[in-house]
């Protein structure tokens, strides 16, 4: 990890996008941004159209004058590589370097991230691009951080990419039969006889196959990570002591592999838009992020003062801001940041909002982001101490990949919603989680939960034998783990295969269902259940046909269904479900109360509704006293 230099304690700030607005507003940004305690902007993000306005032409003379300004105001800049989004320009003269559908059609400028990744005349574009700005500001006193592009994650399947694409088969299995043989390709005719056959997963009659298409979300993950690595290697080159990170989005659809990506940016930095449970989607997001950092410092790079609640973009209530800003803080994150400080009059995102919105200064959001600026340098201190915690859940990107496997039997098994329930019962239950990569140390941790890890190398099913005879806690293993090889192939003589010996089971059938059944603990099963075999495991509790459901073998568990959150707590021995959430740093434990009623909190304190404290540990004497209702 690297850490801007000069940049002490929490950063605070956002995306700032000035070429929207004529100068004189820069003028009142600055002033307003003092004013908010803002001390670093993500800058020049989209700004490539007015930076490079023709081919070779640079018009560097505005950000020069927004530099300065910020300079002037003590503001630092997170200066960011425009190659999101290329200008109109480009993709008129480059049209092979717009992006091109699975079913083969080609995009069209307009919007933004319409590119192919692996196009030479795109790539050259991007490397001057990044090299000219190196070179302009390398030494500018406000720089502080490279933000590199923006949310890598564009897929494109046009020639340029397949043959990237076969050229990175190449590497990864050598020969061809090799490839033929990871792919199963002697099914369906699908026997490749020389590299220029193998293309893209592009639109095909009926379903693809799953290790192509497996191979295919690495491939891209790779290549936009050679993208990243490029640009990298010119600021690098110009400007050796300035940390370079990207912003990682996740979701089912992203390519991105964030455990690799992890170890290439200098600080994680995510984005995180919570929807339906704004708190407990944020301890998630934090607790992830923290695990690609490896429980280093990682930076909340952009949040809204909205929430995306299925049909409707709706306000974040009063308070609601700073308290998933804190529970950020408290899992991690060196600081706060937001999409964007000022709401936009047009533009695709002029509903987007910003911590100075339509309304402008005199209004409730931009009152509490000024408020929450001046409450981040107190909590700074409490910082400065690891997380504490006693949980690790198992998460894998390319084990969730591989069980998007087309045809798969059931389409209502998801990775996220599985992974998401271990830490959503955890988080109800007051336990703080680390998620960890498949290889991890977990020798430290009181429960491991592995849900549903679907592709499981044999050192990952040597590590959690190790952990089950040797650990000192707990290991639940969900259903559909352990059950694909690496090329996505099933490990075979009975599921769930690399993990069998250690459950002390063996699962003839799966058997997806639609209504949900009772077990004989009385606890409801519902969407995926297996014909269960017992092999030295006990059954703890067992299907209307007898067959077991859940069992335990020595300290390994194993759930062959999916429980609801209160019998998944129950399983895993949980005391009560929380009221407000804590999270352990050092002798300091971060409560915020997110609900509506005042809790009392350790050292016999009330928390107001909506309120949040930081504490020391054991004595309970606040460090940072009860906040008032917000
Ligand atoms: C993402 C992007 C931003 C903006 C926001 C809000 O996080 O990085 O550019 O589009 O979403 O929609």
């Amino acid at each position: 990890m690297r850490w801007p230099k000069g940049l002490d304690g929490l950063c605070y700030g956002g995306d700032y996008n000035p070429e929207q607005w004529p100068e004189e507003v820069w003028h009142e940004d600055v002033r307003l941004m003092r004013e908010a305690g803002v001390n670093l902007v993500s800058l020049g993000v989209f700004s490539w159209a007015r930076l490079e306005p023709a081919e070779g032409v640079h018009d560097f003379g505005w950000l020069d004058r927004v530099l300065d300004l910020l300079h002037e105001g003590g503001i630092r800049v997170n200066l960011a590589t425009p190659t999101a989004s290329p200008p109109p320009w480009f993709s008129l003269a480059h049209p092979d370097a717009l992006t091109v559908t699975a079913g083969g059609s080609r995009l069209t400028h307009g919007s933004r991230d319409t590119y192919c990744v692996a196009a030479p005349p795109y790539r050259a574009a991007c490397a001057r691009i990044a090299r000219a700005l190196a070179e302009r500001y390398a030494d500018h006193p406000a720089l502080a951080m490279w933000h590199v592009h923006n949310e890598y994650g564009t897929w494109c399947h046009c020639d340029h990419v397949a043959a990237a694409f076969r050229a990175w088969l190449r590497r990864r299995h050598g020969a061809l039969e090799a490839l033929n043989d990871a792919w199963t390709t002697a099914f369906w005719s699908q026997h490749y006889s020389a590299w220029e056959q193998v293309m893209p997963p592009r639109a095909t009659q009926y379903l693809p196959n799953p290790s192509q298409v497996l191979d295919f979300r690495r491939f891209l993950s790779d290549e936009m990570l050679d993208h990243f690595r490029e640009q990298k290697a010119i600021l690098r080159e110009l400007t050796p002591d300035v940390p370079v990170t990207t912003n990682f989005v996740f979701g089912d659809w992203v390519p991105v592999d964030q455990w690799k990506w992890a170890q290439e940016v200098d600080l994680v930095a995510i984005d995180h838009y919570p929807g339906e449970n704004p708190p407990e989607e944020t301890a998630f997001a934090a607790d992830l992020a923290r695990g690609w950092a490896r429980g280093r410092p990682w930076l909340l790079m952009e949040q809204a003062v909205v929430t995306y609640t299925g049909p409707r973009m709706v306000a974040k209530r009063p308070g609601e801001i700073t308290r998933l800003s804190l529970s950020h803080v408290a899992r991690g994150s060196r600081g706060v940041m937001f999409f964007q400080w000022r709401a936009s009059r047009g533009g695709a995102e002029l509903w987007h909002n910003g911590m100075v919105p339509h309304a402008g200064p005199d209004s409730r959001i931009f009152r509490e982001i000024r408020d929450l600026g001046a409450l981040l340098p107190t909590l700074a201190e409490a910082c400065e101490a690891p997380v504490t915690a006693t949980a690790a859940i198992l998460w894998d990107t390319e084990a969730g990949w591989a069980l998007q496997s087309p045809g798969f039997p059931s389409t209502e098994v998801n990775y996220l919603d599985a992974v998401r329930q271990a830490h959503r019962v955890l988080y109800r239950h007051g336990v703080t989680a680390d998620m960890v990569h498949p290889s991890a140390d977990l020798s430290s941790y009181d429960l491991v939960i592995v849900p549903s890890l679907y592709l499981v190398s044999d050192e990952t099913a040597a590590g959690l034998r190790r952990y089950a005879e040797t650990g000192p806690g707990t290991l639940l293993v969900s259903f559909l783990s352990g059950i694909a090889d690496e090329h996505a192939r099933i490990r075979l003589g009975g599921y769930p295969g690399a993990l069998r010996d250690l459950l002390g089971i063996r699962v003839e059938e799966f058997h997806p269902i639609g209504d949900p059944v009772t077990l004989d603990t009385g606890d409801t099963a519902s969407v995926w259940t297996e014909h269960v075999h017992l092999a030295g495991a006990e059954a703890l509790a067992r299907y209307p046909d007898g067959t077991p459901a859940i069992t335990r073998h020595g300290r390994a568990l194993y759930l062959s269904t999916r429980l609801d959150d209160d019998a998944y707590a129950r399983l895993l021995g949980l005391g009560p479900a929380v009221t407000v959430e804590t999270v352990r740093r050092g002798d300091r434990l971060f409560v915020i109360n997110h609900g509506d009623e005042e809790r009392e909190i350790p050292g016999s304190l009330l928390l107001p509704p909506g309120g949040y404290a930081v504490v020391g540990i054991p004595g309970g004497s606040p460090a940072i006293p009860p906040s008032e209702t917000m």
